[in-house]
């Protein structure tokens, strides 16, 4: 049975088994990681060629993330591990989009849902910004093995963690990003609550700290789409879908090229790219940039009346 991902034991998606190719390398080959290459350039798909996968676990270099979806009892090391909540299938999405995009540089990295570190270990390693962020609700600390892979590489300048922020505390989330970062942010990922009133609270929040050009990824919007969250009786029955706020995010774009240049989205994420607009310093809001017809006029609630009462006379 796969874990729960968040706290209250709602959000876990059931996944395909990952494939474990025949050409995975049997061990992790230590001594490529993303603080030795610093420049890195995303774009090629070759920076996703250094996983490793296997039943239980992805490696990546010499870390081990165990795949939170398909854990079992043989697991023999204990906790020197990251707790990973993503799977194959997804991350092969993220290797075909980040292909497809070209060259660019991605320095300033806010991430909102770390679960146990494991995803910014997984970012840090792909992209080597000058600085990654992370922001979760739970109250807890970072784990041993996350305090090792940052000592170990001496990215304590470069990794920051916050635990116990709530994605939907606008003036948490100003704070954190105005004390850490000294530009504006080139990408933020949400893989936080999936819910719609928080995931757009945070949109709202930090799509302008974006740099023109920035992107804005929403993971795992599709949840209502998925068999799994369907019965009646699923914790999230009443929950607004995410679909909603990618749907909204789709009509801003059709109503203006300056706030957002384009909308790509998988299955399992969304990518939101910033426009050009210049945001005033009032607070963004989604539905205030959107555009729509007026409401085609209605007939009245009893303007059957006259004509069924037609009929039925004629009848007579
Ligand atoms: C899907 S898990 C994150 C998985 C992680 N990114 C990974 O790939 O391994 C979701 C995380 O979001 C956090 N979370 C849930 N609701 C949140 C909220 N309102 N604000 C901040 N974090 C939240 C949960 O505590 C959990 O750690």
């Amino acid at each position: 049975m796969p874990e729960t991902c968040s706290p209250d034991g709602v959000f876990r998606r059931a996944a395909a088994v990952p494939h474990v190719g025949d050409s995975a390398r049997a061990t992790a080959a230590p001594g490529r990681g993303a603080d030795r290459t610093n420049a890195l350039v995303v774009g090629s798909a070759a920076v996703f060629d250094r996983l490793v996968w296997r039943d239980d676990r992805m490696l990546l270099d010499d870390l081990v993330f165990r795949l939170e979806h398909y854990r079992n009892e043989r697991w023999e090391l204990e906790d020197a591990c990251f707790g990973f909540y993503k799977t194959k299938p997804l991350v092969d999405q993220y290797a075909k989009f980040w292909s497809r995009r070209g060259t660019c540089s991605l320095k300033n990295i806010l991430e909102l849902g770390m679960w146990d570190g494991g995803s910014i270990a997984f970012w840090f390693e792909l992209f080597g910004p000058e600085k990654h962020v992370g922001v979760d609700s739970q109250r807890r600390t970072d784990s041993d093995y996350f305090r090792w892979y940052v000592a170990s590489r001496g990215l304590g300048a470069r990794i920051s963690t916050y635990w116990g922020a709530d994605q939907a505390d606008e003036t948490a989330l100003w704070d954190i990003a105005e004390r850490e970062f000294s530009g504006p942010l080139d990408l933020v990922i949400d893989d936080a609550s999936h819910r719609y009133g928080p995931t757009k609270a945070s949109f709202e929040t930090l799509f302008p700290l974006l740099r023109p050009g920035g992107l804005y990824i929403i993971e795992d919007w599709a949840w209502a789409h998925w068999s799994e969250f369907q019965g009646p009786s699923h914790p999230w029955a009443n929950e607004t879908e995410l679909t909603r706020l990618i749907v909204q995010l789709v009509e801003l774009t059709g109503s203006s090229t300056e706030v957002i240049g384009s909308v790509v989205v998988y299955q399992g994420f969304a990518a939101v790219e910033r426009g050009d607009a210049a945001f005033g310093s009032g607070r963004f809001e989604i539905e205030s940039h959107i555009s729509r017809r007026s409401p085609a006029p209605r007939a009245g609630p009893l303007s059957w009346i006259p004509r069924r009462t037609g009929q039925l006379l004629s009848r007579g």
